[in-house]
């Protein structure tokens, strides 16, 4: 199973949005994706149907219960709680419960914004990194300090950038791309290809508590998540996409 962090320093940046979407498009290509809510907010459990759910992240870290199937086939959830802000950060207690997960193909650990515990536990116990940001200035800076913590942390852990509520048309943006790929590039970390549009189907999808592919699955946001799906399945290696 290969498991990724989803994380930034800053918080409103897509990373529970981007949990949300390429997990379904994971799980739509047929690779077992189990979700990991570690943000007490539980926005990606809100945007599931499965908020206040138990067995939730606290009952499993303790080793009760499994996680739950969503209304997506092969695409699995453990519930966040509101209490995850009290982890403490001394022992790695995510990663054994991860080994007990048999049968998935992918995980995807929705991380708080700040490096609190949670975070940690995250940082620890993933393969990569999968960093969203916006595109800029007041970001960019949020993304050199998380690129330097994460190297802190585990300095081989490969980190992937995804630009998220890009507005290409923009020169700030261009701008912001060009110093990103500067700050990224000695340290061999990667600005992914596929970007995310600023697209109000991923906010309104949210409210109706599915996938942008299940409210609009033509809007340029869903195209884009699918896009996405695409590029990481080749470079985590996932293996083919099914017909
Ligand atoms: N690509 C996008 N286009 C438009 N709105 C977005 C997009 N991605 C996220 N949002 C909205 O931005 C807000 C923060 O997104 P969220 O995924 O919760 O960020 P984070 O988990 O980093 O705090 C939410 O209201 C969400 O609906
Ligand atoms: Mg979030």
């Amino acid at each position: 199973m290969l498991t990724v962090a989803i994380w930034n320093l800053k918080g409103g940046t897509g990373k529970s949005s981007t949990a949300l979407n390429l997990g379904a498009e994971l799980a739509i290509a047929q690779f077992k994706t189990v979700l990991i809510d570690l943000d007490g907010q539980r926005t990606l459990s809100y945007s599931l149907g499965m908020d206040r759910s138990t067995p939730n992240v606290l009952d499993w870290l303790e080793g009760r219960g499994k996680p739950l199937l969503t209304e997506i086939d092969q695409l699995y959830l453990v519930p966040g709680d509101i209490g995850t802000f009290q982890l403490f950060s001394e022992d790695n207690i995510l990663k054994p419960c991860l080994r007990q997960l048999k049968g998935f193909d992918v995980c995807l650990i929705d991380c708080p914004p700040s490096l609190s515990a949670p975070t940690l536990q995250a940082i620890w116990s993933a393969d990569r990194v999968l960093m969203p940001t916006l595109a800029e200035p007041a970001s960019l800076k949020g993304v050199i300090e998380a690129v330097g913590l994460v190297r802190d942390e585990q300095e081989n852990l490969p980190v992937d950038v995804l630009r998220t509520r890009y507005r290409s048309r923009l020169k700030i943006s261009r701008e912001v791309v060009e110093q990103l790929v500067a700050v990224l590039k000695p340290v061999h970390y990667r600005l992914l290809k596929t970007t995310i549009p600023d697209n109000v189907a991923i906010s309104e999808s949210i409210a109706r508590q599915v996938p942008a592919r299940n409210y609009a699955t033509s809007s340029p946001g869903a195209i884009a998540y699918r896009d996405l799906a695409i590029e990481v399945i080749s470079l985590w290696k996932l293996g083919p996409l099914l017909p």
